[in-house]
């Protein structure tokens, strides 16, 4: 029987609604990227996991590997809120910090762990990694919930939101980014030998 990928991609699609902004630091420097891939990862409230499934591709993905710390923001939809959580968004989603800082165009100060809290973002968690799942063009990373703190509270924003009000050219960016990164996704699952 051939594979459906299109109810594949009903089943699948949209099940993590809420877009995440990830940030870390490695050697001294801090970046971040936007993932859709956010999770909780325990069943132990005293003891919080999560986790997130980072492309190989992006340089986030080496940082959280080299440093071990990631911290998860979720993004506000609240009316007077709603323009950071773009800027964010676009911010760290539309270029790679291998092109230049991202982080250092965002309001932040330093978590527990030295990696960059985003102010102007709803709430987050920040996390030590506890165990990583390599999966060929991607890594799962599942880490210990060091802080959590709700910086701005509200609505928290989902991605079908988002994507009604981010700008058309923003959007085409992004898509033009996206084809490299599937190419090396492709090139990673169908060469790698596990
Ligand atoms: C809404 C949205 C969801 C995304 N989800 C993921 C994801 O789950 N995993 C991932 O590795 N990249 C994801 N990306 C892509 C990265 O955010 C993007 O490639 C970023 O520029 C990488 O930056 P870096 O190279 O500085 O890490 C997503 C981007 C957007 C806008």
């Amino acid at each position: 029987m051939t594979l459906d990928t299109g109810a594949a991609a009903k089943v699948l699609g949209g099940l993590r609604p809420y877009p995440v902004a990830i940030t870390t630091v490695d050697g001294g420097v801090a970046n971040g990227l936007m993932s859709l891939s956010a999770g909780a990862a325990s069943i132990i409230p005293e003891a919080p996991r999560a986790t997130i499934s980072l492309t190989k591709y992006n340089l986030t993905h080496d940082m959280v590997t080299g440093s071990g710390i990631f911290v998860m923001h979720l993004l506000s939809a609240e009316d007077d809120q709603i323009e950071k959580s773009l800027e964010i968004l676009m911010t760290l989603g539309g270029s790679s910090g291998r092109d230049g800082d991202k982080i250092g165009k965002l309001r932040t100060r330093q978590g527990l762990s030295g990696a960059p809290v985003l102010l102007d973002a709803h709430s987050y968690v920040e996390a030590r990694v506890t165990g990583t799942l390599d999966v060929q063009e991607s890594s799962i990373f599942v880490g210990d919930v060091i802080a959590a703190e709700i910086l701005n509270p509200g609505r928290r924003l989902q991605i079908g939101e988002a994507w009604e009000k981010l700008p058309a050219e923003w959007i085409e960016q992004y898509d033009a980014n996206h084809v490299p990164q599937l190419e090396s996704a492709r090139a990673h699952r169908f060469t790698t030998v596990l």
